[in-house]
């Protein structure tokens, strides 16, 4: 039997989109299953498995070897420290994680932040930096709505993801410090049979290309009487 390569997706949330193009701009095709309550959708002409899970499982999964890769931000993966391979930067839904506290808090420095009490969904990745920096927090774990705690006086401040700013500002709360840049990865499970890693250096190939072409730009320009000199000067203006 040919061997598939199973690769784990979110079902719905920032990532599930652009993954689901970028698998389409590799020239791959396959029957989108997400509205419906199916979880998996074989390619049509290449030998790839989607199967479209919550996001907070796709590492589990992968160090278990029950998928072979999956589309991740790289704060969950960091965060949940599973034992997988990260294979690709995808250059997509880039975030940050930010320590951030009331607007009114005096606090200027991440020293500011000794004593004081940050809740967040990554005790990890904010533990491991309060202890890099030496800095003697309280770090109290909750699941989401994580903006909401100063304001109902369970924490001084939080640790969170911050996209465009816009929960950040209407939460009354202003950024102190970037913990961690962040953006969408292809992780791995660490051992891959030959069959399937030779199937995922040909995606990851195809992904290289649709990463290149994304950056480059192709300009048409009919101009017969400009020479070489001056069209290069153009092309400078218009990049
Ligand atoms: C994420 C994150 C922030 C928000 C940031 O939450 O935890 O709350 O998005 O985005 P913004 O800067 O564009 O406002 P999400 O919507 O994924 O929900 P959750 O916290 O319940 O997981
Ligand atoms: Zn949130």
């Amino acid at each position: 039997m040919k061997e598939v390569l199973k690769l784990a997706i979110q079902k719905k949330g920032r990532l599930s989109e652009r993954s689901l193009t970028l698998i389409k701009d590799c020239g791959i095709s396959f029957i989108d299953h997400r509205g419906s309550s199916r979880l998996k959708s074989r390619c049509l002409d290449f030998p790839l498995e989607l199967l479209f899970l919550r996001d907070d499982d796709i590492c589990g999964y992968v160090a278990d070897g029950i998928v072979d890769v999956g589309i991740i931000g790289e704060n969950i993966m960091l965060e949940q420290a599973a034992e997988v391979v990260l294979r690709k930067r995808l250059g997509f839904s880039r975030c940050r994680l930010v320590i951030a506290v009331p607007k009114d808090n005096p606090a200027k420095t991440v020293a500011d932040l000794a004593g004081l009490n940050l809740a967040t969904s990554y005790p990890r990745v904010l533990g491991n930096f309060l202890k890099e920096q030496r800095i003697d927090a309280n770090i109290h774990e909750i699941s989401g709505s994580v903006e909401i705690a100063p304001g109902i006086g369970l924490a001084d401040g939080i640790c969170d993801i911050v996209s465009s700013g816009s929960t950040l500002a209407s939460n009354g709360l202003r950024e102190l410090h970037t913990v961690l840049d962040s953006e969408a990865v292809l992780i791995g499970n660490p051992k891959l049979n030959n069959a399937k890693t030779e199937i995922l250096e040909q995606l990851e190939f195809r992904i290289d290309s649709v990463q290149r072409a994304r950056s480059t730009k192709y300009i048409v320009l009919n101009a017969p009487n400009y020479t070489g000199k001056e069209l290069y000067r153009l092309g400078q203006n218009i990049v």
